[in-house]
């Protein structure tokens, strides 16, 4: 995920800041409307060091693009992996990998953000969701873990799970606008192929 211009201060780490692991690859973006998209990604079976190396990866094509989420979709691999990064300007980097996520609680209150998404670059749209969720994962450190989010960083989970489940945020909008929108990705990724 992305956000709306409003927020989008979001400063691009350094080389030197973005070394988690070893050596780290910027990965090509899946974009709309490549049907990878919709497909459903599996569990991953067990946390292993290529799980790990692609959770840098896509901290790494995260970061480059930049955004503040991504699922292993958005890269082609359908499995249950997300990253996500909230911090702002001047904020500490605070890299989070979700292995696995479920959301296990909403709240009936909901709030609003302007969403967009890396993977339907330069759109952006307003998205009513539960402003409360709680989301059961597996960390970096092969365990369980509960994080009970709010505000941006609940938005990003719940956007960044319905993208292994092969839901995009436009399918929240009105049916209108999501067709205007998939038809100026079509149209511009037939343009790119000739
Ligand atoms: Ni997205």
């Amino acid at each position: 995920m992305n956000i709306g211009r409003q927020y989008s201060a979001i400063p691009v780490p350094s080389e030197k800041e973005l070394r988690y692991g070893e050596i780290m690859t910027i990965k090509p973006l899946i974009i709309l409307p490549d049907p990878i998209l919709r497909q459903v990604s599996k569990p991953v079976e067990q946390v292993d060091s290529d799980i790990l190396k692609l959770a840098d990866d896509m901290l790494e094509t995260m970061y480059d693009a930049p955004g503040i989420g991504l699922a292993a979709i958005q890269i082609g691999i359908p499995r249950r992996l997300l990253v996500v990064d909230i911090a702002r300007e001047g904020e500490e980097k605070a890299p989070q990998v979700f292995i696995n996520p479920e959301i296990v609680k909403s709240s009936d209150e909901r709030s609003v953000y302007e969403e967009g998404c890396l993977s339907i670059p330069e759109y952006y749209a307003e998205v009513e969701r539960p402003a409360v969720v709680t989301v059961k994962h597996i960390g970096r450190d092969g365990k369980e873990h509960l994080v009970e989010a709010d505000g941006l960083l609940a938005t990003c989970l719940q956007h960044e799970i319905d993208h292994l489940n092969g839901v995009l945020f436009i399918d929240y909008i009105s049916r209108l606008k999501r067709e205007m929108v998939i038809k100026k990705f079509t149209k511009a990724a037939k343009t790119k192929a000739v």
